[in-house]
């Protein structure tokens, strides 16, 4: 069974209704249909209902199962906008402000997603990355005790000896630039969580990686992985955590017992965190490419779940990605 079997499997135990802001757009919408049909989620499609009454039938499409709102004509939009008034006013946002930001679907989304109104949000097939995350980091906000959002990519390799059978979490490729040490070990307990949560690694091994193994380089970026290790540590004293570690020592047996002897982590890490983002970015692109890998983005450490689309995504993406953010809902 491949890990997005598992997920879809698992999502299908608990449904979570997951909003999908743009509605009108016609994959989300092929891709509401699907995820009712099939009992995988409770679809919320955000838009104009002519429009997409009109866009389903014109795609011969049944929404049953699917809810259609309309933000600007909602009962809850004046709620929610004098919600996101009280949250932005010291932000400089005025009531006009939040008005307009509130018939954005994509703000009216993230505040169900605030008000419990909905379990969890999937944007990203028309919106940048960016357009998504910033209203979800400002509203939504972290988790209790974590700083950061980021996120894991969840690597599925066709080689099972690798990683947890064939499964390893990378992260973070996607939000956060240059972390800090401290926001570095927040990403490492945030990944070995998703890790036990969507793809059921028990026990998450997670490696901070860099260019040196326990002190064989020294550089101030070896000492920023090397105090970010000291951080995770005292904040998850449980957690298998090892750095600093090279990707091969992290990895291969062999190299992990001969560089780092007696490490909980090293020759059989299944969760790998990158010093910062053009090292991570850069490294699920080459897995993916060279390895033929499976690569699933998944955010993680907001306070609800929301989860963010390519632009070229298909209609598959979409369904797996609303039943990654159903697993993360339950
Ligand atoms: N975690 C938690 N909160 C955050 C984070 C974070 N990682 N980053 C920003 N914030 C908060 C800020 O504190 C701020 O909150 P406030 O307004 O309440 O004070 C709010 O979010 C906005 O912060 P800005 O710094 O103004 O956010 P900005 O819009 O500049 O950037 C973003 C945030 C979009 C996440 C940025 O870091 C970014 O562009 N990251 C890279 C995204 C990207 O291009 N990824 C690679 C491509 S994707 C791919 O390859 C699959």
């Amino acid at each position: 069974m491949s890990i997005l079997d598992t997920i879809r499997a698992k999502a299908r135990e608990n449904v979570k209704s997951i909003v999908l802001p743009e509605g009108e757009e016609s994959r989300t919408l092929q891709a509401a249909a699907i995820l009712a049909r099939e009992g995988l989620a409770k679809p919320i499609l955000l838009g104009d209902p002519e429009k997409i009454r009109a866009a389903a039938e014109a795609a011969g499409l049944t929404l049953s199962g699917v809810t259609v709102i309309h933000p600007a004509e909602s009962p809850d939009f004046d709620r929610y906008r004098d919600a996101l008034y009280e949250l932005r006013k010291n932000k400089g946002v005025t009531l006009a402000d939040a008005a307009r930001l509130v018939s954005d679907p994509m703000y009216f989304g993230i505040m169900m997603v605030k008000f419990q109104d909905a379990d969890g949000l999937v944007s990203g097939a028309v919106h940048s990355t960016g357009d998504m995350l910033r209203p979800a980091l400002q509203i939504i906000k972290t988790k209790p005790g974590i700083k950061v959002v980021s996120s894991s990519m969840i690597i599925e390799l066709k080689d099972r000896s690798i990683g947890s059978d064939g499964l390893l979490i990378y992260a973070d490729c996607v939000v956060n630039p240059c972390p800090t040490a401290e926001e570095l070990a927040h990403i490492a307990i945030s990944s070995a969580e998703t890790a036990r949560v969507l793809c059921g690694i028990e026990p998450p091994r997670v490696a901070m990686l860099s260019f040196s193994t326990k002190g064989s380089a020294k550089h101030d970026l070896v000492s920023k992985v090397q105090e970010a290790t000291k951080i995770a540590h005292q904040l998850a004293p449980e957690l298998l955590l090892d750095g600093d570690l090279q990707f091969d020592a992290a990895l291969v047996p062999d190299i992990g017992a001969s560089k780092a002897p007696g490490s909980p982590v090293a020759g059989q890490a299944n969760v790998l965190i990158f010093p910062d983002l053009q090292a991570g970015n850069i490294g699920y692109k080459i897995t993916q490419r060279l390895a033929g890998a499976e690569a699933i983005a998944v955010l993680q450490g907001l306070a609800a779940p929301c989860n963010d689309l390519s632009r070229g995504c298909s209609v598959e993406d979409i369904v797996n990605t609303a039943c990654v953010t159903v697993v993360q809902a339950g």
